[in-house]
């Protein structure tokens, strides 16, 4: 999201420690924050061969009900803005996850959006929606990436006609980028960095991801693998929380507590812009809407036929497993997370799921040209995004980072790179194979 402008947040794990991509307009302060600290705590020790027995499949559903993190509360229709506590329930927390923001709040001075559901509620609230958000910035002299003034991310609205950012014709590197869903995210959370980076490993070298290491802005900065967003920009839930506040709806919280500048225009607290003083959430609404992800089942599957089992075979001997891995498991219950700042809950923990992602990023050609962060030692994550979740594809008909595929053939096709050997051996399957592929794709 936008402050990733003044993240020097993520080094490539091969990458030294570095301070970079400041751009004038960041606080250096601020820029502080966001270093991660280069210490990534062990959180996974168990054995998962000697643990087999333990692990359960998680819930899942699309049906707005609690996966036993939070308990489901008050009938969802009594709850209203002077009745909701936050984290009392997972109703409560659905109810601050769609609640509308007004000026008073804090929203804007540029936004996005006025609620988390806005762009997360396909088919229910936390799943992914058609609202797609555009980036920019430009190339300088040198080569490297310039991001606009007000950062990579153009607030679409704001509160005020005379602030609503407008993109500058210099800035011609350009992407959409579509809304991902959220539900069963806390699973994938509680994942061990451990796990993800064994994949990596065993990953034969020509398709091998990249571990995008961030801070876990509320543990401390820590160092972990990150694995939200489409280019795995956050590695905890309340991270991306706190930022999504800021950056979609303009709420400052504890963890983002600098608005936004409009274009590089201060429009902040003390302007005409904004009668609101930082920060404008004290951190419940941030915590509420991790909690609220955290609580939610994961999607859930389509009918399981002969022919989606038939092409989910085929799927995998063409090679697509090797990044849309289908199975991961979550780390055992009491484990430490996010550098200490979470405990693997019961709920959570021991548990199988089915994201046929590695949560790893990859080059496969589609690239959109802006990297993780401005600066030169980051310059080669412009071209690397996240493998695709593929759980709860039957609930999306806009597809890739950007939108732009119409079809599951169109999002195959633009596989290349280091996706185009599998995206050829699929290619050279019969066209009643390549159906058998689309109708267990139908099933995710
Ligand atoms: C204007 C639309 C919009 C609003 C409002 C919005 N989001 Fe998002 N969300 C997105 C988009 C787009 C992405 C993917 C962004 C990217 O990776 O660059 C995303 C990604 C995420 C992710 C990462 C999920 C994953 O695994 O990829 C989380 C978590 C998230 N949003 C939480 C929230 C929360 C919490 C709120 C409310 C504070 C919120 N979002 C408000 C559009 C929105
Ligand atoms: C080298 C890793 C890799 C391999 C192998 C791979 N994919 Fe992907 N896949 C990705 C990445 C990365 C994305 C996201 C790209 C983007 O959005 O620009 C993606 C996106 C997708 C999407 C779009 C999902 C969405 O939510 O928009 C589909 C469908 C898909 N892949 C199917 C397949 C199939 C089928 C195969 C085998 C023929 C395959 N992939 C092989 C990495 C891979």
């Amino acid at each position: 999201m936008q402050a990733l402008r003044r993240f020097a947040l993520a080094a490539l794990t091969a990458a030294p420690l570095l301070i970079l991509g400041l751009d004038s307009t960041a606080d250096p302060r601020a820029t502080d924050r966001f270093q991660h600290s280069g210490r990534m705590p062990p959180e996974s020790t168990a054995d998962a061969t000697t643990q087999a027995t333990l692990f359960a499949e998680a819930p899942t559903g699309f049906d707005n009900r609690t996966n036993g993190l939070l308990r489901q509360g008050a009938a969802y229709d009594t709850l209203n803005e002077d009745n909701v506590v936050p984290d009392r329930s997972f109703n409560d927390d659905r109810f601050l996850f769609e609640e509308v923001e007004s000026i008073a709040d804090g929203l804007g001075p540029t936004y996005n959006a006025q609620s988390c559901a806005e762009c997360h509620q396909n088919v229910v609230t936390g799943g992914a929606s058609q609202i797609a958000e555009h980036r920019t910035g430009r190339l300088d002299v040198s080569g490297g990436f310039f991001e606009s003034l007000g950062g990579s991310l153009i607030q679409s609205r704001a509160t005020n006609a005379a602030i609503v950012e407008r993109v500058a014709f210099e800035d011609d590197v350009r992407t959409f980028r579509i809304s991902t869903n959220t539900l069963g995210n806390g699973f994938v959370e509680c994942v061990a960095n451990e796990t993800l980076l064994a994949i990596r490993d065993a990953q034969p070298t020509e398709i091998r991801g990249t571990a995008v290491m961030v801070p876990v802005l509320e543990g401390g900065n820590a160092m972990r693998v990150g694995r939200f967003g489409w280019k795995n920009q956050h590695a905890s839930l309340e991270s991306f929380a706190a930022d999504a506040y800021l950056n979609e709806m303009g709420i400052t919280n504890p963890l983002f507590p600098d608005e936004n500048t409009s274009s590089g225009r201060n429009v902040s607290f003390g302007t005409p812009f904004d009668p609101v003083p930082e920060p404008e959430d004290d951190g419940d609404d941030v915590q509420a809407f991790a909690n609220f992800m955290r609580s939610t089942k994961a999607p859930s599957r389509g009918r399981i036929t002969r022919d989606v089992q038939a092409g989910e075979t085929l799927f995998n001997q063409v090679g697509c497993n090797g990044c849309h891995v289908s199975t991961l498991r979550t780390a055992q219950p009491g484990s430490l997370i996010n550098g200490g700042a979470m405990r693997v809950p019961l709920a959570l923990g021991n548990k199988i799921i089915h994201p046929y992602s590695d949560y790893l990023s990859h080059d496969i050609g589609t690239g959109d040209g802006i990297p993780v962060l401005p600066g030169p030692e980051y310059a080669a994550t412009n071209v690397l995004i996240r493998t695709a979740p593929l759980w709860a594809l039957r609930t999306r008909n806009r597809l890739m980072h950007d939108g732009l595929s119409f079809t599951k053939q169109e999002a195959i096709a633009r596989h290349g790179n280091q996706a185009a050997g599998v995206r050829d051996r699929y290619g050279a399957l019969t066209d009643q194979q390549k159906n058998l592929v689309l109708t267990f794709l139908d099933s995710l």
